[in-house]
Formats: C-alpha cells, structure tokens, sequence
C-alpha cells in the first residue's frame, strides 16, 4: 500500500509533534502524525503504553506555566505556576481538540523505518500495534519529533566491579513512585533535576539517602523575588551580554539561597548558565535537615551492597538510582544515514539535516527555558520551507555555521553528553524569525512546492 503522497509526515504526537501537526493542519499542509501510544503528550503522559515516558508520579515542570505554553495556545489562567505531568497532559489534551486535529494522528501506530526515495521524497513504514498491519508511504518531507529524553543513559564506561553489585540497580526512566526507596539506604547518582528530584523524594521514605555527583551544579529555585524564575529574563533583557545576565543572576542567587558550598554541595567547576540548570527549591532544605549526604562520584563497587567514593569513604547502599541522562536515539533511521553517537546530531538551527533534504527535526533542543514554544517556532519555519515560501542557504554555508554554533557553545557550556543541543530561548527565537524573514525567496530551496 503507497500512502502518503505528497503529504509530510510527523513522527510523534508528544509536544513536538502535536506543535508540528497544529502547524501543519493551520497551514492546511496535508500531513500525517503517526504515534506509538493511544494518548499525545509523550513524556508528560504518565505510564504512557508507549513505554518511552520518563515521568514519574511526582513531577511538575520546572519551565513555568507562561514561559512553557504554545504561544498559540495560553494554559488555563487557574493552572498553578509549575503545574503537575497531568495538568500538563489535560493541556496537551486540550490544544490538539481546539485546534482540531486529532483525527490526522495515526494512534498506537509505530513508524519503523524512515529512507531517502526518488525525486527527493522520503520512504516512510509503520506498523499498527493492534492490526499488526505493516504500510508504507511517500512524503515529501518528515519531520521528527520523536523525543530525547527516553533512552536511559547508563553510566559509561559502567563502574569497577558494578555487574557484581548486590544491591538493586534503577536508571531515573523506569523510577514512578518512591515505595521502591521506602525503607533503604539508596544513592543517586547525578545533579541534573532527575537527581535532585529522587533525591528528596528518597529523603522522605528511604532509610538513608546519598546524592553522589562527579562535579558540582549551581541550584537555582523556582522562585525568585517572588516569581518564578524564569519569568525574570525575558525577550529585552535576553539581548544583555551572557557575562551581564550571570553577574545579576549570581546576585540575586548570593541574596536569596547563598551558594550550593552553604550545604555541603561540591563548588561548581564552571559558572553560572554553563550547564543546563539545575532547578530546585526542595534539595538545599532536604540537605540542611541533614537527610541527604552529598557524595563525590562512585569510585567502584567493592563487593556485596559496599560502594565506594572516589573520596576513600564507603557506604552499604540497597539502591542505586542512575540519573545519569539520556541518549538520542532514531530506531527507524539507518544507523549510516542518520545518528547521534554521544548526542551529537549536526543540524542547522538544529531543525535541518544539511545532507538530507526535506527531512526535519522538532524539539531536538535543550534550551535555558522551556521546549515548547520553540518546537512551534520551528513548525512554522518548517511550513515556510515545506511550502517553498522560504530557502535554506547552500549545504556548504549551512555546514560552516553549525560548525561555528557548535564552536560558540562547546564555549558556553561544560563538555557533557547533556550539552550538545543546548540552546539559548530567546536567541534562538530571534534566529528562527531571522531565518523565515531573511531567506524569503533567496538561497537554495530544498523543499519541493506543493
Ligand atoms: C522528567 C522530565 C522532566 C522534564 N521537564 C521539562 C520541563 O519542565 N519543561 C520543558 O520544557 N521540558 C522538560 N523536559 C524535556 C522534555 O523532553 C520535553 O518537555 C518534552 O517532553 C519534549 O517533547 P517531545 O514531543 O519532543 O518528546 P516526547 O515527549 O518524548 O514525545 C515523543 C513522542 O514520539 C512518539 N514516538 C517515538 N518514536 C516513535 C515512532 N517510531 N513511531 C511513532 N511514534 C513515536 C512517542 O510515543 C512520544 O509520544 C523534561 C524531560 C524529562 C525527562
Ligand atoms: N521538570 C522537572 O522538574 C524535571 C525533572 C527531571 C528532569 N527534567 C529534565 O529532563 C532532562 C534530563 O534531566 P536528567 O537530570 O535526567 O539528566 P541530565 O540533565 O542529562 O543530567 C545527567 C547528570 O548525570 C551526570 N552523569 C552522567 N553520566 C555520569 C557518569 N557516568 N558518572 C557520574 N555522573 C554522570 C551528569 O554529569 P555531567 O554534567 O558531568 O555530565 C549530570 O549531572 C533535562 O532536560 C531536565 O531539565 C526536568
């Protein structure tokens, strides 16, 4: 069966792929969205049956809820500033029916294999989970939203002596809820917000509770002067210098909660807004009760449940939780075509694949802020290419400045696995209008007219 046509097909229907599918549907670009699951929302759909959320019974978001809404579509005005996974689905929930387009997303459906086909179109299978039907189809362009945050990242290379641990072994992506702490001495590994988060909740209910990390993070709460804190930058002060911005940050930080040293944390080995940020207002109490002992890295486990310190200490531990990240996997790219070995993916703007005309990626960012809104920046960019309004430069040109953005920011943050599609939200706003505005009818256009 040849489906497809000159339609685009969306890989995913979590907050990526619903903003490309509204895009798309406003557009009236003809697309389809094919999901894994029976509900959207992916990551924020808890026990999601598409197995790949990471959400766990407690989460909130950390992005608040003005800075982490479509700009298209505000949340409900009674929602609270950080609102829970289920809140954040309802809203999920809510976009796709107001905008109407439910019916183009294809549910329980998983795309398998995605290859390149004549005349510059794209060869798309997928396979229904209840029919067990396989299909395939040609689209002009696919855009993939298939996520980044549901590979788990174990530690790598694994630790000294760790295959004859005895104790029980858990990356953050399958933790749900804390009874499995309930009553152990658990360690997690890590200072991203997974392991700030289990950490806490491993000091309510655990009989210990360590949080072990191989170099420092600056805390930064969700509140600041009374706001959440990432409504205090905004589009105009965003245009200040980086070196301006920290100085005030690290300010008003010194005035309301002093420095991560204040409570035993490790000194950062890099400055404020190196590293994606670490967003907190639970840890530094929980570790002033003293229900959280910090711990340098893991040096090796030395028999039994013993796990050793790279400081010489030891401690008995009944449960490791790994918060050590996650890996950017595409299971229906050919490895050879397109991969992301250490995370690395070199995109231009990080939306199009240079090599690979008509093929685009949505919400394969990490910005300071939320991901939503730029998933839907990008959308409407990928429409403009998609419908030949706009151009990209030549494949040359797009190399250089992915190597010059890759240069910029391997300067501006720590070299980690967890930073190599860091973005900054409002200029990298800026930089997406720019290049809807800019290219107009200029530069190679790589995207067939419909
Ligand atoms: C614990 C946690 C908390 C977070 N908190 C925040 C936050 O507060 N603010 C923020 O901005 N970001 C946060 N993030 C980042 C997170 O990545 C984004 O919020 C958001 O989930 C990204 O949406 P997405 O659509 O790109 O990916 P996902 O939400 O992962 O959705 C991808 C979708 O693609 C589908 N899919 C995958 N493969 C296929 C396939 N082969 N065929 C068909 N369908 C497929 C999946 O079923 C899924 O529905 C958090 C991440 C984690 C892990
Ligand atoms: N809304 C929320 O409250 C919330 C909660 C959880 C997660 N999130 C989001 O989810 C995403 C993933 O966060 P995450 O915390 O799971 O992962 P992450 O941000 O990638 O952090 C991974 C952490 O593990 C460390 N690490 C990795 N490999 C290690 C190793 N081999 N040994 C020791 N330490 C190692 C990293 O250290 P290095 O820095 O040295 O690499 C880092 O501290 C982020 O976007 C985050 O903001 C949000």
């Amino acid at each position: 069966m040849n489906e497809g046509g000159g339609r685009v097909c969306v890989i995913g229907a979590g907050s990526s792929g619903i903003a490309a599918a509204q895009v798309m549907h406003a557009r009236e670009i003809e697309f389809d969205c094919f999901e894994l699951g029976s509900e959207v929302g992916g990551n924020w759909r808890y026990m999601n049956d598409n197995g790949m959320s990471s959400s766990y019974l407690s989460l909130h978001i950390n992005t608040s809820r003005r800075t982490t809404a479509y700009a298209t579509y505000p949340m409900p005005a009674d929602y609270p500033d950080y609102p829970s996974h289920f809140q954040i689905a309802e809203y999920f929930d809510a976009y796709v029916d107001h905008f109407g387009f439910r019916d183009h997303i294809r549910f329980r459906t998983e795309v398998t294999h995605v290859e390149p086909a004549p005349g510059g179109t794209w060869n798309v299978r997928w396979r229904s989970l209840d029919a067990g039907e396989e299909s395939s189809g040609v689209y002009s362009a696919v855009l993939v939203a298939n996520g980044h945050h549901w590979d788990a990242r174990w530690p790598e290379p694994a630790f000294e002596g760790q295959t004859s641990f005895e104790g029980a072994e858990i990356h953050v992506h399958d933790y749900k809820t804390p009874d499995v702490l309930e009553g152990k001495r658990v360690l997690v590994l890590g200072i991203g917000n997974s392991a700030t988060d289990i950490a806490v909740e491993a000091s309510r209910v655990a009989d210990a509770a360590f949080l072990a990390m191989r170099r420092g993070a600056w805390i930064v709460p969700k509140y600041l002067k009374g706001k959440p804190t990432d409504e205090l930058t905004n589009a105009v002060t965003s245009r200040l210098p980086i070196t301006i911005l920290r100085a005030g940050l690290k300010r008003q930080l010194k005035q309301a909660i002093g420095e991560p040293m204040d409570y035993g944390l490790p000194e950062p080995d890099h400055k404020l807004a190196e590293a994606h940020p670490t967003v907190s207002s639970d840890l530094l109490p929980r570790l002033g009760h003293g229900e959280i002992t910090v711990k340098p890295n893991i040096a090796a486990f030395a028999g039994g449940k013993a796990v050793r310190f790279s400081d010489g200490s030891s401690e008995e531990i009944d449960v490791v939780v790994y918060c050590t990240g996650y890996k950017i996997t595409f299971p229906f790219f050919d490895e050879d075509l397109i991969s992301a070995p250490d995370n690395e993916i070199p995109l231009y703007r990080r939306v199009v694949s240079p090599q690979h005309p008509g093929l685009y990626f949505i919400g394969l960012c990490q910005p300071l802020g939320a991901i939503m809104p730029l998933s839907e920046a990008q959308s409407e960019w990928v429409a403009d290419l998609v419908e030949a309004k706009v151009g990209l430069p030549e494949v040359t040109e797009m190399q250089r400045e992915i190597a010059r953005e890759r240069e910029r920011m391997a300067k501006r943050y720590v070299a980690s696995k967890r930073h190599t599609i860091q973005v900054d939200f409002d200029p990298y706003l800026r930089s997406l209008k720019r290049e809807r505005k800019r290219r107009r009818g200029a530069g190679r256009l790589l995207a067939r007219s419909r």
